[in-house]
């Protein structure tokens, strides 16, 4: 179930970083050889520790930064998967912040632009983790804002963290689209106000959450020709 929209109201684009613009399994990626079977399994539990505890610390109003609980989730993960390697925590944090793009994502990001749409970010990422991934990345060429949930002290999906788009854009939630491949992220934008669209890489089911999303697409390469900019 999804609801209609005029992309001709579209005025921006708003994307989630980690997992939607950055690869977050690129860090693990990185140290492949020497995790070996384990690569999968940390990158995995990794992320999903990560998450939970920003929605842990947002419910009990107990906020720290993205890069502590980035830390504290890894953490957790090498030991819950018995890995133990010194070098390896300070290797996996430091690639954090020179994440690998999606690979259509220059090119989206470029035809968009080109097109005169507005972009920015909006991400749970403090200022440094992004302004360093946005640089390793090579996308803050095409990008306006860079706003981080630090503004507010609050993680996704609160939406006082979405108010910082329609804030800084000067512009209403029904003329920005919302991208994110976290399922969760895409609802709360949508649940705010947002045109929001899932960018669903892994063909998982619809998830039951509030928020009517406005489309679904399997890769950002389909957002120009879904938004009228280009193909
Ligand atoms: C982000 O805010 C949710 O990690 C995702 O970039």
């Amino acid at each position: 179930m999804t609801v209609t929209f005029d992309p001709s109201d579209i005025r921006a684009c708003v994307f989630d970083a980690y997992g939607t613009l950055l690869d977050f399994a690129s860090a693990v990626a990185a140290e492949k050889a020497v995790l070996g079977d384990k690569a999968d399994a940390l990158n995995a539990l990794w992320r999903t520790k990560q998450l939970e505890y920003t929605w842990l610390r947002a419910l009990m109003q107990r906020h720290a930064d993205f890069r502590r609980v980035t830390g504290e989730a890894l953490d957790y993960s090498l030991e819950a998967l018995g890995i133990e390697d010194t070098g390896l925590r300070g290797r996996l944090l430091a690639a954090y912040d020179r994440l690998a793009p999606y690979p259509e994502v220059p090119a989206t990001l470029e035809t968009l632009a080109a097109h005169g749409m507005r972009l920015a970010i909006l991400s749970n990422g403090t200022p440094e983790m992004l302004e360093a991934g946005v640089a390793s990345a090579g996308l803050g060429g095409w990008l306006e804002a860079v706003l981080s949930v630090e503004e507010v002290g609050v993680f996704k999906p609160a939406p006082e963290v979405y108010m910082l788009a329609t804030r800084r854009l000067g512009l209403a939630a029904r003329e920005i689209a919302f991208l994110s491949s976290n399922a969760w992220d895409a609802h709360g934008a949508a649940s705010f106000g947002f045109v929001s669209i899932r960018v669903n890489r892994g063909g998982a089911p619809r998830e039951r959450l509030p928020g009517e999303l406005a489309a679904e697409i399997r890769t950002l390469a389909e957002l120009p020709a879904l938004l009228g900019k280009g193909t």
